[in-house]
């Protein structure tokens, strides 16, 4: 039987992208909220017999975290054969250490509430930074989806001479793969952040670079305070309006408003969140990466006895 893939309210359309690329079926799911609040996760399709896999993105995690879990849960107890989650987006990856005493270390609580409703895990370049890879985290097969080939091929396609700029050390490594598949230079910046939103960007000598485009590239575009700083200092440097190139479109607050303001050409992302500013569809990969793990969930387990 085919695989069945369900969407949380808000994921329907990248669900259909999924479902389309592993060649499954659509399962429907219904929620409401009683008027006290709770939720109430209904899954018309029966999952019985068959690998789920459902969609759910995870940028504002807390609203949906409960009709998650409710459903992954209903998925196992209807007879799933496995249940798994694409979440392109991964939230509180940022949350990976006790920054003062006394603070919770989400991502690790966040990965352990997941790993114990869920048999296996695809998202799309997870903010790792304390952590190196999933599996530190989790306790389920986790698999990673890489935005970067698709950010190089929008920029092939659409960015005449392009100069890749990451904002912090931490983008380097990312940044770079970017630029050798898209054979473009790359710079890379000295970010100090000084609070939840404020940051401080150093920017080298840049007459070397005059007619190219800038693109500033990032995993995660939040409260825009990373980019927006680096788009002023490209503009004291003298350099031509920037591109804001990001995977993950979380726009939190006033950011879309703060990077428009600050001179950004062109804001893209990819459709890991809906969002406006969605130009790179990563769905077709999070659906092949989801058939991998489909896949490997059906192969029986071998004993050594
Ligand atoms: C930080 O390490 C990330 O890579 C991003 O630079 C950061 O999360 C962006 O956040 P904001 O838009 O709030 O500056």
């Amino acid at each position: 039987m085919n695989p069945l893939v369900f969407a949380l309210p808000g994921n329907e359309s990248f669900a259909q992208g999924i479902a389309r690329s592993l060649g499954a079926d659509l399962g429907r799911l219904e929620m409401r909220h009683f008027p006290d609040g709770e939720s109430l996760v209904r899954l018309a399709t029966n999952p019985g017999g068959r690998g789920v896999v459902i969609a759910c993105t995870l940028h504002r995690p807390d609203a949906k975290l409960m009709a998650l879990l409710l459903a992954a849960d209903a998925a196992r107890q209807l007879g799933a054969t496995s249940v798994g989650l694409a979440a392109p987006y991964l939230a509180y990856m940022r949350q990976d250490a006790r920054f003062r005493a006394g603070e919770a270390i989400s991502a690790a609580t966040h990965a352990s509430v997941l790993s114990s409703h869920f048999d296996w895990l695809v998202t799309v370049d997870p903010h790792l930074h304390r952590y190196h890879a999933l599996a530190e985290l989790f306790r389920i097969p986790a698999a990673v989806v890489p935005a970067a080939p698709l950010l190089a091929e929008w920029i092939v396609a659409n960015v005449e001479l392009p100069l890749l700029i990451g904002p912090d050390e931490e983008s380097r490594q990312w940044v770079d793969a970017i630029a050798e598949q898209a054979k473009a230079p790359a710079l890379t910046l000295e970010k100090t952040r000084l609070d939840d939103r404020r940051v401080r960007i150093a920017v080298p000598d840049l007459s070397g670079w005059r007619e190219h485009t800038p693109i500033v590239v990032d995993d995660i575009i939040s409260t825009g305070g990373t980019q927006i700083q680096v788009l002023g200092a490209l503009a004291d440097r003298g350099a031509r309006p920037p591109i804001c190139l990001a995977v993950h479109a979380v726009f939190a607050e006033w950011a879309l408003w703060g990077l428009l303001e600050a001179g950004a050409a062109r804001l893209v992302t990819t459709n890991t969140i809906p969002h406006g500013t969605n130009a790179i569809d990563v769905a077709p990969a999070v659906g092949a990466a989801c058939r991998a793990m489909l896949d490997a969930a059906a192969r029986p387990v071998r004993r050594v006895s």
